[in-house]
C-alpha cells in the first residue's frame, strides 16, 4: 500500500494505491464518518464489475447505490440534477459522505454534485479507470459539460480521500488503459525525465497489468500531480497549467471528432502531446529529436501520435484552431500553449500566434498521412 499526501491545509488529504482498497472500504470510511448511511454513485459497467466488492466492503455502514448511465453524456444539469433529487431524498446531512466508484465521469459530476449539496458535503474518490487513478480523481476539479462545450461548470471541491484500488484495473479495456497512460507519460515529459525513461522502459508491462508497474507509475503521478495543486490548486499560477500539457491540441481534436468515443480524453491527450513536442521543435525551442523520441514511444505501444490517425482530416487546420479559440484556458492575453524545451521540461507559452499554429497544423496534419503511408 502506498500513501501519497496532497498538502492543500485543512483540505489536505491522502491518495491509497494498493490492492484489495474495495475490501477495506468500511474500516477507512469509519476514520471520516461516525453516520452509517453512505451513498455511492457509480455507473452501470462499473456497477455491474466492482459495486458489489464495494458493498461488501462496507461492513458496519449502510450503502445505498445510485447507479447513472455510463458515459461522459452523464455529466449533464439533467443527470446532475436527478443525482441531487436522489441524495437529497436520502436526507443527508454535512456529516455523511458521498462515495464516488467510477472514472472521471462519474468523479466529476460526483464531486460537483458533493461541492453544491447542502453547500458541501463530503465525498470521496473511489477511481476505477487508470485516468481517473492518475488525473481526475487527484486534485478537486470537479464539474459537468454545457452546450457551450466540456468541463465549463464545475467547482474546486476536493475530497476527503482518494482510495486507488488497482484490482478494479483488471476489467478495464486496453483501449481505455492506453488512454490513461497518456496522463502517466504526461508528468515524466512536464518535468520528471527519469520518470519519462521509466515509462520508456516499462509501459509495455504497466498496459499489460502488472501490478507493480501500475503501483509504481500511480504512485509516482498522484505525487507529481499533488506538488502540482499544492502550489497552485485553483491554477492562477502557471503551475497548474502545466497539467494541460497536450490538452490544447487535444481538446480541438476532441472536438472535431465531436467529443465522442471515436477519440478518447486520454488518446486526444496523447497526440495533442507529441503534437506540442513537434510545434515546440517547430518552433527552436525543443530538440528535434525529442519530439521523434516521443512520437515513436506513442507509436510502440499502439497508440497514436497523429492527428490523421484519429481520422482527422488534413484540410482542418483551421477548424482546429476555430476550436482552440473557444477553449476555456484562454485569457485576455490569448490562449496559452503548454511547450516543451525538452523532455521533463514543460512550459507555459504566452503570445502564440495563431497564424503559426495553423501553419504548423497544416504541415503536421499531411505530415501525417504521408508518414502513414510510409509505414
Ligand atoms: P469514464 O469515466 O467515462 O470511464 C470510461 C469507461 O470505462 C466508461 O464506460 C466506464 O463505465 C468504464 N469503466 C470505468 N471503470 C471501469 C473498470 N474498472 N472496468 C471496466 N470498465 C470501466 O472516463 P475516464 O477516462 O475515466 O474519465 C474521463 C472524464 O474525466 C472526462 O469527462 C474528463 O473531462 C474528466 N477529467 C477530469 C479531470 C479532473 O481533473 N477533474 C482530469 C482529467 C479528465
Ligand atoms: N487535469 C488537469 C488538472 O487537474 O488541473
Amino acid at each position: 500500500m502506498i500513501d501519497v499526501p496532497v498538502a492543500l491545509n485543512d483540505r489536505s488529504y491522502s491518495i491509497s494505491i494498493g490492492r484489495g482498497l474495495l475490501a477495506q472500504a468500511g474500516e477507512r470510511l469509519a476514520a471520516f464518518t461516525r453516520r452509517k448511511r453512505v451513498a455511492i454513485i457509480t455507473d452501470e459497467s462499473v456497477a455491474a464489475r466492482h459495486l458489489p466488492a464495494l458493498v461488501a466492503g462496507l461492513q458496519g455502514f449502510e450503502p445505498t447505490p445510485i447507479v447513472l448511465p455510463a458515459g461522459e453524456g452523464t455529466k449533464s444539469f439533467a443527470q446532475l440534477e436527478q443525482l441531487l433529487d436522489r441524495l437529497l431524498a436520502l436526507d443527508l446531512t454535512r456529516s455523511d459522505v458521498v462515495l464516488a466508484l467510477g472514472g472521471g465521469v462519474i468523479g466529476d459530476l460526483t464531486g460537483f454534485a458533493a461541492a453544491i449539496l447542502k453547500r458541501g458535503t463530503n465525498f470521496i474518490q473511489i477511481p476505477t479507470t487508470l485516468l481517473a487513478m492518475v488525473d481526475s480523481s487527484v486534485g478537486g476539479k470537479t464539474g459537468i459539460n454545457t452546450k457551450a462545450g466540456k468541463n465549463l461548470v464545475g467547482a474546486f471541491h476536493q475530497p476527503l480521500a482518494v482510495w486507488a484500488d488497482l484490482d478494479c484495473l483488471t476489467t478495464l479495456p486496453a483501449r481505455e488503459m492506453r488512454a490513461g497512460y497518456a496522463e502517466i507519460v504526461k508528468y515524466g515529459l512536464i518535468s520528471d525525465p527519469a520518470f519519462y525513461e521509466w515509462c520508456e522502459a516499462n509501459a509495455p508491462r504497466l498496459l499489460a497489468g502488472d501490478a507493480q508497474a501500475l503501483a509504481h507509475a500511480v504512485a509516482q503521478s498522484c505525487r507529481a500531480k499533488a506538488a502540482i495543486v499544492a502550489a497552485d490548486e485553483r491554477e492562477t499560477d502557471d503551475v497548474r497549467a502545466l497539467l494541460n500539457l497536450g490538452h490544447t491540441f487535444g481538446h480541438a481534436l476532441e472536438a472535431e471528432t465531436g467529443f465522442s468515443t471515436k477519440l478518447l480524453h486520454g488518446e486526444a491527450v496523447g497526440i495533442g502531446m507529441a503534437q506540442a513536442f513537434r510545434f515546440s521543435a517547430l518552433r527552436g525551442l525543443c530538440p528535434q529529436a525529442d519530439a521523434e523520441r516521443l512520437t515513436a514511444h506513442l507509436q510502440s505501444l499502439g497508440m497514436m501520435a497523429w492527428p490523421a490517425e484519429a481520422g482527422i482530416s488534413a484540410d482542418a487546420a483551421a477548424r482546429l484552431v476555430a476550436h482552440m479559440a473557444h477553449d476555456k484556458k484562454k485569457t485576455a492575453d490569448g490562449l496559452p500553449f503548454i511547450l516543451a524545451r525538452e523532455i521533463g521540461d514543460a512550459f507555459v507559452a504566452k503570445g502564440v500566434p495563431l497564424e503559426a499554429v495553423t501553419a504548423f497544423l497544416q504541415a503536421d496534419l499531411s505530415g501525417s498521412s504521408e508518414r502513414r503511408s510510409a509505414a
